[in-house]
């Protein structure tokens, strides 16, 4: 099944619904320690303040990931190669992907996947506009789930995976989340990938603990969702943002702290909290060139090229299924 209309698609919708992340939150809270899972961030309401955090001063991967990119788009390109669809999981605001699209004049379609379903419509009308000319393929999904992608008759497929969203998985589940990309790009395609590397702890704990407040409003709002989608009880003012970096772990850890013993209800369930107790709400695991490659190598790719900034902050690397 292949289509030559160009031009922005219909949505393509495999969104969750509420009653599925329901069975998520409950079982995450009633663990010990509590947890939520992390894609529980992006409602229209998370979107626009992850979108802002990535504007901060002290968040420094993604002006430096764009940097990357505005310097070696030409060789990213010549990876990428004549008339391939490109396919990138957790579009967002899809800003990093223009830099591609300015130079990628024959692509046969972009496939952007995310599960906040407003922000992806809005962001493809954007693109839709910026780019005429260019066939336009949204998907909402959450790309951890299985989905089917459109066909749309390319050469090739590159997965495009930036932000550092790699980091986010814990290492096994990054290994079988890779494999599976590995299997979707097929022969002669690819995988693009922004990875953040380790380095000093100031520099990465200042990223996630921002002064003007935005990361912690963004962790804080998966509790406002939990309240409005699950009637839940959370008060906010009653938890407070924590994040911190983890050496021995190479991650950094995302909490929410309850500032005091309480009982919270969700959708008719009490949870209780101690005072100091924390709900873990992401991990950022951060790497080195030489442990990205290994797990790169187990999940069944090898890297071909690795693009950084001139102080190591960052890196963009392209990767092929072996
Ligand atoms: N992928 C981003 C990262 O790991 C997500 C992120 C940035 C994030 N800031 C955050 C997640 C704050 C939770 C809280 O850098």
């Amino acid at each position: 099944m292949s289509t030559t209309v160009p031009g922005l698609h219909p949505l393509i919708d495999y969104h969750p619904e509420t009653t599925s992340i329901r069975d998520e939150v409950l079982d995450g809270l009633q663990q010990t320690p509590k947890q939520l899972p992390s894609k529980l961030f992006y409602d229209a309401r998370g979107s626009r303040l992850f979108d802002r955090i990535c504007e901060l001063p002290e968040y420094y991967p993604t002006r430096t990931e764009m940097g990357i990119m505005q310097r070696h788009v030409d060789a990213m390109a010549a990876r990428i190669g004549a008339r391939a669809m490109l396919v990138e999981f957790g579009s967002g605001s899809s800003r990093k992907t223009r830099i591609l699209l300015d130079r990628l004049d024959d692509l046969v379609g972009y496939v952007p996947i995310d599960i906040s379903k407003e922000h992806l419509l809005q962001s493809a009308e954007d693109l839709a506009e910026a780019y005429p000319a260019l066939t336009i393929v949204p998907v909402c999904a959450d790309y951890t789930t299985t989905f089917e992608l459109p066909d749309l008759g390319a050469e090739r497929t590159t997965v495009y995976f930036p932000g550092s969203t790699i980091g986010n998985f814990e290492p096994d589940a990054a290994r079988d989340f890779l494999r599976r990309i590995a299997a979707i790009e097929g022969a002669g395609g690819g995988l693009l990938i922004g990875v953040d590397l380790q380095k000093d702890v100031a520099t990465l704990e200042a990223a996630y603990n921002d002064a003007q407040g935005v990361t912690a409003a963004f962790n804080k709002n998966v509790l406002a969702r939990i309240n409005r989608e699950l009637d839940g009880t959370f008060d906010l003012d009653r938890f407070r943002h924590r994040a911190f970096y983890d050496a021995d772990e190479g991650r950094i850890e995302m909490h929410l702290v309850s500032l005091a013993d309480q009982r919270v209800v969700v959708d008719g369930v009490d949870i209780q909290f101690d005072a100091g107790e924390t709900i873990c709400t992401e991990y950022s695991y951060k790497y080195s060139l030489d442990g990205f490659a290994e797990l790169a190598g187990a999940a069944g790719f090898a890297v071909a090229e690795v693009w950084t900034d001139a102080d190591d902050l960052f890196s963009v690397q392209y990767l092929v299924a072996q």
